[in-house]
């Protein structure tokens, strides 16, 4: 039997055939005999009589239904992939422009202290940059374009310790199960994003139980022996920690579990959901070399299962430890190099106000040429403080070049998004990286941190 969706065009486009064709060809879904449903292709040439009138067709039909879930999840991945490219470069510039307009909204708060009534206008600019520059954080993070610090994790603590929080945001007619596989690999992940990975599947299971439920998280190992395909990815061969996420609610409806992933996909009432919580885990766990898959029918709950890579003890990367609230001053010379220039003028104007000597480039080139006329006025520089994707000579290369020039000199990275390719932690993760658009406090934090002091 024909689906009945299909059965209309199917039908019109034979009798199409019948009248002037003698090629038949078309694909359709048919009912198999356990009741499932068969992608077929239907091939068949008719034969006429000699007043050309349709007596018989030859011809067969086939199962193409495996190949068609293939073509479904390489154009589902294609289609992530496009709209990730869309998002992360269109992300990538807002962030520049939210940097400037960031910074100079704060200077304006601090210039008008003594006039309130002009202080609210500049304060509402600071406000809505600040949502701005929310939103473009969580849309790099689904381009996987996210500045991410990983740290290794054993992620059975991280959710025990999480615990609290998620038992404060299900409500009481959910219960929530937490089962830990024991003596559980570490992972090298970045810590808040999986909290927050973990908080958004946590809220989109309790929106999917309002009359209550179970919650359960789960951890477990799985071993590839060779690359597979996880979700819409292959996965390279190794160990994996895999956390599942599963609750017992509505469910999703097959005609959207190929959405959910994607950003501004929701099915909540207007206010109520962005549709950017999953797309922001799908791209933090991509990011961070693994995959994630769901599992779903209507009416019986759903499953997320989160595949992490597993990675040995010893590959600890130094990222920027814990943020102080006070700001911390300073007096050390400092060589600001960034090619975009209001981006470089305001950090120019925050780092003086903070107390640093600055020397100015807008160049890998030019930076390398100041360092060298530092060096041969004894006016020695302290810090490398540089953008990572600039034209010509990016960041990490000028850093490569200036550490040849004066072994063991600081550096301190600043940048709207990791790589161009998107793929994992920048090539020196040695060094810290300051995530644009900053504030002048974490500006200072940072440069702090890489010179060993704290706050007050
Ligand atoms: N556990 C679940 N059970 C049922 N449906 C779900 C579940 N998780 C996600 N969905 C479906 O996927 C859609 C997208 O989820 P996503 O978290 O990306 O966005 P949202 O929850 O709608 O909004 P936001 O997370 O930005 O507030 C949801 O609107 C819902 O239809
Ligand atoms: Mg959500």
């Amino acid at each position: 039997m024909i689906h009945p969706d299909d059965r209309a065009e199917v039908l019109a486009n034979f009798r199409q055939t019948l009248a002037s064709e003698d090629v038949w060809y078309a694909e359709y879904r048919f009912r198999r005999a356990d009741g499932s449903w068969a992608h077929v292709q239907d091939r068949g040439h008719l034969v006429r009589d000699q007043n050309g009138t349709p007596v018989r067709m030859v011809g067969g039909i086939s199962d193409v239904s495996s190949r068609k879930l293939l073509e479904e999840r390489l154009h589902n991945a294609q289609r992530l992939e496009a709209v990730g490219q869309l998002t992360g470069g269109i992300a990538h510039d807002f962030n520049n422009l939210l940097t400037v307009v960031l910074g100079n909204a704060e200077c304006l708060v601090e210039m008008l202290k003594d006039q309130p009534d002009a202080q609210i206008f500049a304060k509402m600019i600071s406000d809505a940059a600040e949502r701005g520059a929310d939103l473009t954080r969580r849309l790099l993070t689904f381009a996987r374009k996210q500045s991410l610090t990983p740290a290794a994790t054993e992620l059975n603590s991280l959710i025990n310790g999480l615990q609290p929080m998620l038992q404060r945001v299900l409500n009481r007619h959910v219960s929530f199960h937490f089962k830990p596989q024991p003596a559980l690999p570490v992972t090298m992940i970045d810590v808040a994003q999986m909290e927050n990975a973990l908080l958004n599947l946590c809220v989109n299971a309790r929106d999917a139980m309002p009359d209550g439920g179970v919650l359960t998280i789960e951890t477990s190992m799985c071993h590839l022996d060779k690359p597979e395909s996880v979700g819409d990815v292959s996965l390279a061969a190794g160990d994996y920690v895999v956390v599942s996420v599963s609750d017992t609610g509505s469910g999703i409806a097959a005609e959207h579990r190929d959405k959910v992933f994607e950003p501004f996909f929701t099915t909540k009432p207007e206010g109520k959901g962005s549709g950017l919580g999953l797309a922001m885990v799908y791209g933090f766990v991509r990011q961070s070399g693994g995959a994630i898959t769901v599992d779903s029918s209507p009416g019986e709950g759903v499953r997320f299962d989160l595949y992490l890579p597993v990675v040995e003890a010893e590959q600890h990367a130094s990222g920027l430890p814990s943020r102080n609230s006070d700001i911390v001053l300073g007096s050390e010379r400092v060589l600001l190099v960034e090619d975009e220039p209001q981006v470089r003028e305001l950090a120019r104007v925050s780092l003086e106000s903070l107390g640093y000597q600055v020397v100015v480039a807008e160049s890998g080139e030019q930076a390398l040429a100041r360092l060298d006329a530092a060096q041969d006025s004894d006016a020695r520089i302290d810090l490398l403080f540089t953008d990572v994707q600039m034209t010509g000579m990016n960041g990490p290369e000028l850093a490569a070049q200036a550490l040849a020039r004066q072994p063991g000199l600081p550096v301190l990275y600043t940048s709207g998004f990791v790589g161009s390719t998107g793929r994992g932690p920048l090539p020196h993760t040695d060094f810290p990286v300051l995530c644009k658009p900053y504030r002048r406090a974490e500006l200072a934090d940072a440069i702090a941190q890489v010179f060993g002091r704290t706050a007050h």
